[in-house]
C-alpha cells in the first residue's frame, strides 16, 4: 500500500503530532525506550498505528559514533575513524570527500542508522574553540564546498546528512546560552554562506539548528533564519531540528519553524525546563500553534522519513565494510597531511635511522572528544604505524618510550571516567630523557623526530596557556635538547604535530628543519604518519585555517564573549574579517598562511587566461611539476575587488580545484570557474556586485600568488 501522506496526516490526532514533533528522550536514561541502535543520539517517535516508524540519528563528522560494545552480545559494532574534518579540508579535494561520505554513509546504512549527524560547518573564528577539528575551515567557501561533496556522498547510500550548528556556533563557553551578535553581512558572507552552499549544491535531508542566541533570539527559535533565510531565500525542503536540548521554548521552536526538537524530554536533564510536549499543547490550545502549523512541521519530517531504511524496513547488515572504508581513511589522511616546513630533511631516504621522541608515538590523537568522537577497530599509533612500514626506528628508545607511558598511566596518571562515562586523561611529562641518553640516540640515528599532540572537545573550549595554545615548558626543554644535540652531529631534527586546531608555532620553529601536521587522522594515523615522513606519500594538503604568529593577532578579539567570568554575550565584533580576509587586509604576517602547504616537488603556474561564459568568469591556467616527484597541488583562486562603495577584504578565496597526481614533467590543464554572483557583498539590505576591474590571483597558497589576470565588470 503506498504511503500517502496526506492521508496519513489527516489520520493522525492532535496529540499524536504532537508528541511526532518531540525525540524520544535521551536513549541512555533508564525511563526512556531502549535503543534500537546503542550509542545512537537520538530517535524519533514511532506511530505503529498508522505505520510510521521511528528514525534512528546518530553523530558525527569523523565516523559514525555508535557504542561498540553491547550486552549479553559477542559481536562488536565499530566503526570506521576517519581524520577530523579540518584535516579532510585540508585536502582541498571534492572528490576525496564524497568518497569519504559514502563510507560513512554505508556503516550508518549497515548499522540500522537513518540520519548522520554530520558534517558541522561552523567557521573557525578563533584557534581556542574547542570543536574547531569538528569544523573544515576559516573560509566559507572552502567549507561549503567540503560539506557539499561530503553530503553528496552520505546520501548517495540512501541515509540522510544534517549540516550543522545552523548557525554562529563558533565557541563552546557558554554555548547553551550565550548571544552571538553579529552584523547582516557578516553572517551572510562568512557564517550562512558555507550553509547556503552546501544546501543548493547538495540538498541535504535535515539542518541541525545551534544552541545559542543569534541577535537576542535562539537559532532554534527565530523564524526569520529557518523560515525567511533558509526555506524561502535557499529552497531548503528538509527538516530542521534542535540540537541536544537546545533553547527555552518548545512552543517557540515549534512556531518558529524548527519540526523536531531532540532529543526530547528534555525535563529529564534540565529540571527547570517542563515536558515539550505539554508546552506545545497549550500553546496549541491558547491558538498560537494552529492545525496548520502542526501539519506543515508532520509533513516536513515525514517528508524525509519516508527515504530513510527504517521506513523502507531496510534489513541491515550490522557488518559495514571495514576494511574497504580503513583504505578511504588511510587515504584522505594521506592527503590531508600539510607540510609546513621543510629544509632539506624530508622525506627520508629507506635507510634513515630514525630516532622517535614525545609519548604521541604511543599516545597517538585520533580525533577529538564529545559527539565527534568515534570507536573504531584500532588506532595505529605512530611507532607502530613506522614498525608495520619497515622505517629503521630506534627500538631501544621505542621500548623506554613504551614502558614509561605504561607506567605512567599505571600510576601518576591514570585515566579516569567523567561524569559522562568519557575518558580523563591526564597530560604526561615529556622531558624525562636523560641529556647522556639524548646524546647517544642523536649519535647513533640520523633524524630526530618529535611528537606534538593536543586534543580537545566538546563542551570546553581550549585554553590560551602552555601546554594547549602554547607549548608546554616540558615540550619546550626536551625541544631544545633534542634540535641541540642532533644538529650538533649534523643530524636534522623534525616536529610532527598531532593536533586539531593550530598552535602557537612561531618561537620555536626554528629549533627544527621540518615540521609535519598530521592532524588528528583517524585510526590509520600511524600509516599515515610513516609513508608521508618515507616519501611514499607526497604530502599535498593546505592549510584551510591560519596559523598566527601571535594570539595577540587573532582578529576575535572578544572570544569567548562578555563579561570575561560568564560570558553572556559574544560580540563578532571582527565583523567579516575572518582569517585570512583579515590578515590579508590588515597586514598581518601569520606563521603559516591560509591555503599554504609545500609539497616535496615543485610545481610551475603558466598561461592564465579569462574568458566569460554566461554567469561565470572561467579560468584557466596549466600546471606543471617541475620536481622529480609525483604529487599533487591545490590551486587556489582569490580575487581582488576593485575599489567601490563597498570595504571589500585584500581578496578573497572564489575557487579551488587539486590536480590529479602529476608525473615529474607532466602537466595539467586546470579550469575553475567563478560564478560573477560569488563576487556579491551584502550592503545591508541585498547583494551587490559592484563594476571595475577585478584581480583574478591563481596561487599555491593565499600569499603565494603564481598568476595575476584582470577581469572587468560592468
Ligand atoms: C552536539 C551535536 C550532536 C548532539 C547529539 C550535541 O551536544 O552539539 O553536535 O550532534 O549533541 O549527540
Amino acid at each position: 500500500m503506498v504511503f500517502d501522506i496526506e492521508r496519513v496526516i489527516s489520520e493522525m490526532t492532535v496529540d499524536e503530532k504532537i508528541s511526532f514533533l518531540v525525540g524520544v528522550g535521551l536513549l541512555s536514561l533508564p525511563n526512556n525506550p531502549a535503543p534500537r541502535v546503542k550509542g545512537a543520539a537520538g530517535e524519533t517517535r514511532p506511530i505503529e498505528r498508522l505505520g510510521i516508524p521511528g528514525m534512528v540519528l546518530a553523530d558525527g563528522p569523523a565516523g559514525l559514533r555508535i557504542d561498540p560494545e553491547r550486552e549479553n552480545d559477542e559481536n562488536k559494532y565499530h566503526a570506521t575513524a576517519f581524520p577530523v574534518e579540518t584535516m579532510l579540508a585540508a585536502t582541498w579535494n571534492r572528490n576525496l570527500l564524497r568518497k569519504v561520505g559514502e563510507a560513512m554513509g554505508e556503516e550508518v546504512k549497515e548499522y540500522g542508522v537513518d540520519i548522520l549527524l554530520a558534517p558541522a560547518i561552523n567557521i573557525h573564528r578563533n584557534p581556542l574553540c574547542g570543536r574547531n577539528f569538528e569544523y573544515y575551515s576559516e573560509d566559507p567557501l572552502l567549507t561549503g564546498e567540503m560539506a557539499a561533496s561530503f553530503v553528496e556522498g552520505v546520501q548517495s547510500q540512501g541515509v540522510g546528512a544534517c549540516l550543522k550548528h545552523f548557525v554562529v556556533n563558533e565557541q563552546e563557553t557558554n554555548r547553551m546560552t550565550v548571544d552571538t551578535i553579529v552584523s547582516e553581512r557578516a553572517l551572510r558572507e562568512i557564517y550562512l554562506k558555507p550553509f547556503e552552499i552546501a544546501i543548493k549544491k547538495a540538498k541535504p535531508w535535515t539542518v541541525m539548528s545551534s544552541y545559542n542566541k543569534l541577535n537576542g533570539k535562539y537559532t532554534s527559535q527565530n523564524k526569520w533564519l529557518l523560515k525567511d533565510v533558509l526555506r524561502d531565500e535557499w529552497g531548503f525542503d528538509g527538516l530542521v531540528m534542535t540540537d541536544w536540548f537546545a533553547g527555552d521554548n518548545a512552543a517557540e521552536q515549534i512556531k518558529s519553524w524548527n519540526d523536531l526538537l531532540m532529543p526530547g524530554n528534555t525535563y529529564q536533564i534540565f529540571k527547570h525546563r517542563r515536558p515539550e510536549i505539554e508546552e506545545i499543547k497549550e500553546a496549541y490550545e491558547r491558538g498560537e500553534i494552529t492545525d496548520e502549523m502542526l501539519n506543515e512541521r508532520v509533513r516536513t519530517i515525514l517528508k524525509v522519513l519516508v527515504k530513510t531504511p527504517s521506513f523502507k524496513g531496510y534489513n541491515y547488515s550490522n557488518k559495514p565494510n571495514l576494511d574497504e572504508h580503513a583504505k578511504v581513511s588511510y587515504e584522505a589522511g594521506c592527503e590531508g597531511v600539510v607540510l609546513l616546513k621543510n629544509e632539506n630533511t624530508l622525506p627520508l631516504s629507506p635507510d634513515t635511522k630514525i630516532a622517535l621522541f614525545g609519548t604521541g608515538q604511543i599516545e597517538t590523537i585520533r580525533g577529538g572528544t564529545g559527539s565527534g568522537e568515534t570507536h573504531p577497530r584500532y588506532t595505529i599509533n605512530f611507532l607502530d604505524g613506522a614498525i608495520e612500514k619497515g622505517l629503521n626506528v630506534d627500538m631501544e628508545l621505542a621500548e623506554f618510550y613504551r614502558k614509561k607511558v605504561s607506567d605512567f598511566r599505571a600510576k601518576d596518571y591514570v585515566i579516569t571516567k567523567g561524569q559522562w562515562g568519557e575518558d580523563i586523561v591526564p597530560k604526561l611529562p615529556q622531558d624525562f630523557i636523560s641529556e647522556e641518553d639524548i646524546e647517544k640516540y642523536a649519535l647513533r640515528n640520523d633524524v630526530g623526530i618529535f611528537i606534538i599532540t593536543r586534543i580537545s572537545g566538546e563542551g570546553v573550549d581550549r585554553k590560551l596557556e602552555k601546554g594547549d595554545f602554547y607549548l608546554a615548558d616540558d615540550e619546550i626543554s626536551i625541544m631544545s635538547k633534542l634540535s641541540t644535540a642532533f644538529r650538533k652531529h649534523g643530524k636534522k631534527f623534525v616536529v610532527v604535530l598531532n593536533i586539531g586546531s593550530p598552535i602557537e608555532v612561531e618561537s620555536w620553529k626554528n629549533l627544527c628543519d621540518a615540521i609535519l601536521l598530521v592532524w588528528q587522522p583517524g585510526q590509520e594515523a600511524g600509516r599515515i604518519f610513516a609513508d608521508v615522513i618515507s616519501g611514499k606519500v607526497n604530502p599535498s594538503g593546505k592549510l584551510p585555517t591560519t596559523f598566527p604568529k601571535r594570539y595577540e593577532d587573532v582578529p576575535s578579539r572578544s572570544f569567548p564573549g562578555e563579561p570575561k567570568d560568564n560570558p553572556q554575550v559574544v560580540v563578532y565584533d571582527e565583523d567579516i574579517y575572518v582569517g585570512y580576509r583579515y590578515y590579508d587586509t590588515f597586514r598581518i604576517e601569520p606563521a603559516f598562511e591560509f591555503g599554504f602547504g609545500l609539497s616535496y616537488t615543485t610545481f610551475e603556474y603558466s598561461n592564465l587566461k579569462l574568458h566569460r561564459d554566461g554567469g561565470d568568469i572561467v579560468v584557466t591556467f596549466e600546471v606543471k611539476n617541475t620536481g622529480n616527484m609525483v604529487g599533487k597541488e591545490v590551486a587556489q583562486i582569490y580575487v581582488r575587488a576593485p575599489k567601490g562603495k563597498i570595504d571589500k577584504p585584500y581578496q578573497e578565496l572564489k575557487g579551488f580545484e587539486k590536480t590529479k597526481l602529476l608525473e615529474p614533467g607532466e602537466t595539467q590543464k586546470m579550469e575553475i570557474r567563478v560564478p560573477v554572483s560569488s563576487l556579491a557583498s551584502f550592503n545591508g539590505h541585498c547583494w551587490v556586485v559592484e563594476k571595475g576591474e577585478y584581480e583574478i590571483r591563481v596561487g599555491a597558497s593565499s600569499r603565494d600568488i603564481r598568476l595575476v589576470g584582470k577581469y572587468v565588470l560592468d
